[in-house]
C-alpha cells in the first residue's frame, strides 16, 4: 500500500536554466542533455502536465513544464520548483526565467545527474517541517 503522502497533490514547476536563466532559443531548448531528458521523463511520467494550451486532468502531482509564459501564469500557484542547472551561457537565447522566480522558495534537496548536471529542489519557505520533506518528493510512477 502506498504511503498516504503520495496522495497529496502539489503543483510543481520543472525547468532547466542556463547560467543566465535562459530556457529557450528559437522556440526550442538550446541544449541536449540526455541525463536531463531522462530525469524529466522519470519525474513527470504518470503525472499531469501543463504546457502551452494543453492541460491534463489534475491527478497526482501536476507538473508545469513551460515555457516562459506558462511558468509566469502558474507562478503564484507553484508549490515546488525542480530546477536543472545547465553549465552553459547560451548565446542568443530569447526566452528566460524571471530573475526572481525562486523568491520565497528554499532549497531542500540537491541531486547530481550524469553529464555534470545538478538539480535543485525548492519549496515555498516554511511550507513543511523538515521531517516530511523526503516523503513529499514526487517519485515517478512508471510501471
Ligand atoms: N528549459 C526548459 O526547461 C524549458 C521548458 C519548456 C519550454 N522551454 C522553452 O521555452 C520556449 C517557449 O516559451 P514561450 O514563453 O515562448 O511559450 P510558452 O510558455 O510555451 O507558451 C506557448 C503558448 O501557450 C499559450 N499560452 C500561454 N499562456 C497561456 C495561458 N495562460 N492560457 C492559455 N494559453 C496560453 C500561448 O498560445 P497562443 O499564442 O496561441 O495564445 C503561447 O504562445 C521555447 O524555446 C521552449 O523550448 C524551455
Amino acid at each position: 500500500m502506498k504511503p498516504e503522502t503520495n496522495l497529496i497533490m502539489s503543483i510543481i514547476g520543472i525547468v532547466a536554466i542556463d547560467q543566465n536563466l535562459a530556457i529557450g532559443k528559437g522556440g526550442k531548448l538550446p541544449w541536449h542533455y540526455s541525463a536531463d531528458m531522462k530525469f524529466f521523463k522519470e519525474t513527470t511520467l504518470g503525472n499531469a502536465v501543463v504546457m502551452g494550451r494543453v492541460a491534463r486532468s489534475l491527478t497526482r502531482h501536476t507538473f508545469v513544464i513551460g515555457g516562459a509564459k506558462i511558468y509566469e501564469s502558474f507562478q503564484p500557484h507553484i508549490d515546488k520548483w525542480i530546477v536543472t542547472e545547465i553549465p552553459l551561457v547560451v548565446a542568443g537565447a530569447d526566452t528566460f526565467m524571471p530573475a526572481n522566480f525562486l523568491e520565497g522558495f528554499e532549497m531542500y534537496e540537491l541531486r547530481q545527474l550524469d553529464d555534470g548536471l545538478r538539480v535543485k529542489f525548492y519549496e515555498r519557505e516554511g511550507s513543511l517541517p523538515n521531517s516530511r520533506r523526503s516523503t513529499m518528493y514526487p517519485k515517478h510512477h512508471a510501471g
